[in-house]
Parts: structure tokens; C-alpha cells; sequence
């Protein structure tokens, strides 16, 4: 058992470097066997097949919902882990205060202690994949070594992946190593858990040498490493090296009823809406605006010859939020969650099927909550337990949601005419405003704020600054980020505008002000007509805001104008509170910050003064 073993890869492999490492893991690791992954169905459905018998998986009943199973994790492995996740350069101060730093040679000999035999008792699967199509000039391919078969069920969902990648990486094509371990190692005979993962947890970056290890999670952003790990951490260091951009950004397009097309990029925080966004469908009585969906969570942005910037999505799937997800709140979602879903974390019901809070008004009699036991509406109310958990997510292939935008995979990308940034602030955080320019656009993003949410394990609902909602995912320095993006702006003919929108400011009582999700086209509307000319503003500390005669209303019975007033107030007292949390935050990014954000904030200070 203990003895390394030769693992021959099948005759289609060429690569010979990729052969090396493949052997060098299965040395280090010890596993019992390695499959090769094609990429099939047949190959997914036998993985399915495997942890049904497990007992770690839950097949629904297909009449419901057609080739869709279950997953329930670890309680103590449900989300991101943040503090576990490191960026390793020689030098601490290329990773900055952003990021958790070790040295890469010391996290090296800590990780091969973790990952020594760690594969025991289990297959170690080799997964090819390409984020963004195959082929494609902007796409970048990655293989992730994994001894979880859930991880490579997602990943098949998730991104282009099987042999074709391989085919594509040829003899000697260049890819981002991607290690992963659930670090839950079975001797001889030991009976396997529900999900294995490890009470230690690692997810690691090398920028330096391109590559990911991750080790004791299986969940999410952890285990998915050609996600978060690769196409925001890895890829920012490649975008910052290259010229491009890699973001933690929707892609939507949105077409007037004239048939004026254009395609914004937005930027919220985990869990604050970008799903919702760009598959949001606007209200009928504005009379036949369209929106369409390129992508729900990342975008690789780069400078095209026209002098714009063109975006494209590195996925092939949504990894989205469950609980709050409605044929109401998002009608789109629910179409696409019909068939070929993997489910995870939300509560099984009596009659084969999911359900989660908020998926209808009527919850279930009666349904097995996430962590397997009994869950009814009344054992809801006396102990306050969630049927799902809050981070709860469906995996879904993008070509299924109706709205997917018919250029979704063109590898030249679509042109993007604005940026929003959007944070979830109860307070102080108006509807929407622009930027006067870039430069203050990337003033308002550097210093964007949002409450946190269960999308990473730790307290929830406190306030913290997540610059262009990326401070978990910008694989090196802030400051350096902040300056990439004030050069790319000068450098391109065409910048897009910028606005920063909040969807969820309260009143007094705790009730959002403003309806939100199809709702939101009211904003989106403003934010197009500014780009194209087409919509007026008045001029407020902040940028650019509507006035209420400046939104389409038709058909709105929601919002009053004195309710609009609230949601667009600029209270300068709470604005003077948070530029100071503005400078505390500036100040830990200290000699690399760009000045020119420094003198804005001052600029603000200024302006706040009444
Ligand atoms: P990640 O996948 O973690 O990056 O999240 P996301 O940014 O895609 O967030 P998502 O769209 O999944 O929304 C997260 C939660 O916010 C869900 O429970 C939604 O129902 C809720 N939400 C989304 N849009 C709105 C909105 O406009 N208003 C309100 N009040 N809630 C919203
Ligand atoms: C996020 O947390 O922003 C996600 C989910 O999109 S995960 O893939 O787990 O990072
Ligand atoms: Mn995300």
C-alpha cells in the first residue's frame, strides 16, 4: 500500500509533462487508482452511480426533475473558507494585505506533508478542462488532479471539460496544475464518510509558477479550483502580467425595444445578486426591453482593436445560490434547473424533489433538511432551523437558462459599455450614481463596502470593504489591482462608463426600500441611457443620479417619488463616517495605493462638507 505505484495513462494522452506530474501526484498521494476523465455522460452518470451507493448522493425522482441528484456536505464544510486561503510569492508584499501570505517553498513542504498518502483508499481522478471554449484565443486550460468525484461531476458542469481538452493541450500545451484533496485518506477496510474533508484546510496559490493546491474542503470555491482558484486568483495575475482584466463580474446584454443591443459588466459581492442580475427579466409594461445572459460570476475583460473592452465568461455552468431563488425572483434560474442539476445542500422532499427557503410561499409539510434530519414548518419556528443552508447552491450547464445571450461563447467577447459595482448596504449606499470619470469610478469601486454574507464561513452581515468584489479572489496586491485598473481606462479609446448601484438599503423597520430583482431594470435602463446619451441626471456629491422623472415608472406601483428621494438621499453625516473607514482602509494598502485615489478621497471629504 505504501509503495509508490506506476499508473499507466491511456495511449490518447501525448503530454508527456503532464504524464510526470500526473505520476508524481499519484506518488505523493498514494491513491488506489487513477481514471483519466473523458468527459461523458456516461462517465458522470457512473460517478453518480458510485456515490448513490455510497450513500453520499440522492438521485431525484426523475419524473421532477430529469437526470438531477442531491449532495449534503459536512456541516463543517459548506463555504468558502477565506482564512484558509493563501497566495505564496517569495515576496509578502506582492500577495498584500489582501491576501493570507506564506513563502512558497515553506507552504510547499507543509502541503506535501498533507497531501503525503492522503489519496489512500480512494481513485484519483484527472480532470482536463478549459475555461472558456476550447480552443478559443482567450481561453486558458487547467487540469485538476482530485480524489473527489463530486468535484469531478461540478467541474463537468462548470467548464468545458473531458478529452477534448487534452486533445487540445496536444504534446506539450501549457496548463495550470490544479491539485486537489478532500485530505479524508481510508485505510484498509475503513468504511468511507457521507463527505469526507479534513478538520485542516488549505487552498493555496502560486502566481510565480501558475499553480493551485487545495486541501481538506470539497465545497464550492474550494474544491472547483477552475473557479475562484484559477479564473480570478491565477487568471488576475496573468491579466495584470498580460494587459486584461479577470473579475469577479457578471456579463449581461440588454436591448432596448428599438433593438439597441448593449452589454454591461457588473461587479456585487458573493451572494449579493449577480445571478439575480443577469438573468433578470424586466417588467412588461416598460414595453419590450430584453435581457440576455453571457455570464453570472466571472469575466476575462480584454482590450479590443475597435478601443472598447470585450468581455467574455470563463464557465459553462452557474454555480448559484439556492435559498431566495423563485419563479418570482428569478424565473430564469428555475427554467434552467429543470433537468441535469447537481443540488447541494438544500432540503430533499417527501415526493423526490428539492426545496429551500424562499423557493416557494408555501414551504413543504414536510422535507429532510441539509443536514438529514426531519425539518417541518413548525420545527422551523420553534428552533429556528433553515431546511437549506443559506450558502446552499445548484450547479446548472449555462446552455440550458433561456435568457443565455446568443454570443455567449463567441471567444471574441462582447463589448461592455458600462461597469456597475454593487454592494448589499442597508444604510448610506444610494440606488445608483456615476462616476464623473474613471478615475472616481475607480475611486467608488476600490472603496466599496458590503455586508458579508454566508458565501465564506465567519460572521455575517458586518460591513467590510471589498474592492470591485474582489478582495477574496485578487491573487496579488490591492494597490497594484487599483493601479492596473486606473491604466487600463487611460489605455482603451472606449472606457465604459461606471456606476455603483445598492439594492438593498433598509428603512427603519428593516424592510428593503427598494423591490429589487425585475425591478432592477428601472436602474439598468438609466444606467444604458446614460451610455447612449439618452437619459438626464443632476449632478450630486457622489456623481451622476437620476432624479425621479429620469426613471421609467410605467407600470410601477411600488415606488413613490418620496420613496425614491430616500433611496437616492446622500446622508452626509453617514458619507463623513464612512470615508473614514475609506482611510483605514487605504491605509493598510499604504505606498502602493495610487495617489490619485488618495487626492479623490479628499476630494469627497471636501464635498461631504455641508
Ligand atoms: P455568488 O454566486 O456567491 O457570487 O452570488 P451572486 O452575486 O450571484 O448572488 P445571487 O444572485 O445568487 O443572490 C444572492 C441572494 O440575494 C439571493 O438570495 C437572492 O434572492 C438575493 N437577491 C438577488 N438580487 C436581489 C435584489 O435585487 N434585491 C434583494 N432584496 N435581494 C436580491
Ligand atoms: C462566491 O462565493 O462568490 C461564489 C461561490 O460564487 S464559490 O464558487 O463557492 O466561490
Ligand atoms: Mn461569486
Amino acid at each position: 500500500m505504501n509503495q509508490p505505484k506506476q499508473y499507466a495513462a491511456p495511449a490518447y494522452v501525448k503530454h508527456a509533462r503532464l504524464i510526470a506530474w500526473v505520476n508524481e501526484v499519484a506518488a505523493l498521494t498514494e491513491p488506489e487508482a487513477i481514471v483519466w476523465c473523458d468527459g461523458t455522460l456516461q462517465e458522470s452518470d457512473k460517478l453518480c452511480e458510485l456515490m448513490i451507493a455510497g450513500g453520499s448522493m440522492v438521485k431525484l425522482d426523475p419524473a421532477k426533475r430529469k437526470n438531477s441528484y442531491l449532495v449534503q456536505s459536512d456541516p463543517s464544510d459548506v463555504a468558502r473558507v477565506e482564512d484558509r486561503t493563501f497566495v505564496c510569492t517569495p515576496d509578502p508584499e506582492e500577495a498584500g494585505p489582501n491576501n493570507n501570505w506564506e513563502h512558497p517553498d515553506k507552504m510547499k513542504e507543509t502541503l506535501r506533508g498533507l497531501f503525503k498518502g492522503c489519496m489512500r483508499g480512494r481513485t484519483m481522478y484527472v480532470v482536463p478542462f478549459s475555461m472558456g471554449p476550447i480552443g478559443s484565443p482567450i481561453a486558458h486550460i487547467g487540469v485538476e488532479l482530485s480524489d473527489s468525484p463530486y468535484v469531478v461531476i461540478n467541474m463537468r458542469i462548470m467548464t468545458r471539460m473531458g478529452r477534448a481538452v487534452l486533445d487540445q493541450l496536444g504534446s506539450d500545451g501549457i496548463f495550470v496544475p490544479c491539485l486537489h484533496s478532500v485530505g479524508h485518506p481510508l485505510e484498509a477496510g475503513q468504511k468511507d464518510v457521507k463527505w469526507p474533508c479534513n478538520k485542516t484546510k488549505y487552498i493555496c496559490h502560486f502566481p510565480e509558477t501558475r499553480e493551485i493546491w487545495s486541501f481538506g474542503s470539497g465545497y464550492g470555491g474550494n474544491a472547483l479550483l477552475g473557479k475562484k482558484c484559477f479564473a480570478l486568483r491565477i487568471a488576475s495575475t496573468m491579466a495584470r502580467d498580460e494587459g486584461w482584466l479577470a473579475e469577479h463580474m457578471l456579463i449581461l446584454g440588454v436591448e432596448s425595444p428599438q433593438g439597441e443591443k448593449s452589454y454591461v459588466a457588473a461587479a456585487f459581492p458573493s451572494a449579493c445578486g449577480k445571478t439575480n442580475f443577469a438573468m433578470l427579466i424586466p417588467p412588461q409594461s416598460m414595453g419590450g426591453w430584453k435581457v440576455t445572459t453571457v455570464g453570472d460570476d466571472i469575466a476575462w475583460i480584454k482590450p479590443g482593436k475597435d478601443g472598447r473592452l470585450y468581455a467574455i465568461n470563463p464557465e459553462a455552468g452557474f454555480f448559484g445560490v439556492a435559498p431566495g431563488t423563485s419563479e418570482k425572483t428569478n424565473f430564469n434560474a428555475m427554467a434552467t434547473l429543470k433537468e441535469n442539476i447537481i443540488f447541494t445542500n438544500v432540503a430533499l422532499t417527501d415526493d423526490g424533489d428539492v426545496w429551500w427557503e424562499g423557493m416557494s410561499k408555501e414551504p413543504p409539510a414536510h422535507c429532510i433538511d441539509w443536514q438529514g434530519q426531519d425539518w417541518t414548518p413548525a420545527i422551523a419556528k420553534e428552533t429556528g432551523r433553515k431546511a437549506a443552508h443559506p450558502n446552499s447552491r445548484f450547479t446548472a450547464p449555462a446552455s440550458q437558462c433561456p435568457s443565455i445571450d446568443k454570443d455567449w461563447e463567441n471567444p471574441a467577447g462582447v463589448p461592455i459599455s458600462a461597469f456597475i459595482f454593487g454592494g448589499r448596504r442597508s444604510t448610506t449606499v444610494p440606488l445608483v450614481f456615476e462616476a464623473f470619470n474613471w478615475n472616481y469610478g475607480v475611486y467608488m469601486a476600490a472603496t466599496l463596502g458590503s455586508e458579508t454574507t454566508a458565501a465564506a464561513v465567519g460572521a455575517q452581515g458586518v460591513v467590510r470593504r471589498d474592492p470591485f468584489a474582489m478582495l477574496p479572489f485578487c491573487g496579488y496586491h490591492m494597490g497594484d489591482y487599483f493601479n492596473h485598473w486606473l491604466r487600463i481606462g487611460h489605455q482603451v479609446e472606449h472606457a465604459p462608463r461606471i456606476f455603483t448601484v445598492n439594492w438593498f438599503r433598509q428603512d427603519a423597520q428593516g424592510n428593503f426600500m427598494w423591490p429589487g430583482f425585475g425591478e432592477n431594470m428601472r436602474v439598468l435602463k438609466w444606467i444604458v441611457g446614460r451610455c447612449g446619451g439618452k437619459a438626464d441626471a443632476r449632478q450630486s456629491a457622489l456623481g451622476w443620479m437620476p432624479r425621479f422623472e429620469d426613471l421609467d415608472w410605467s407600470g410601477s406601483e411600488d415606488v413613490t417619488k418620496e420613496q425614491f428621494d430616500q433611496l437616492t438621499t446622500i446622508d452626509t453625516d453617514a458619507w463623513r463616517e464612512e470615508l473614514k473607514l475609506h482611510a483605514e482602509w487605504f491605509d493598510k494598502l499604504k505606498s502602493r495605493l495610487p495617489r490619485s485615489l488618495t487626492l479623490k478621497r479628499e476630494l469627497f471629504e471636501l464635498a461631504m462638507v455641508d
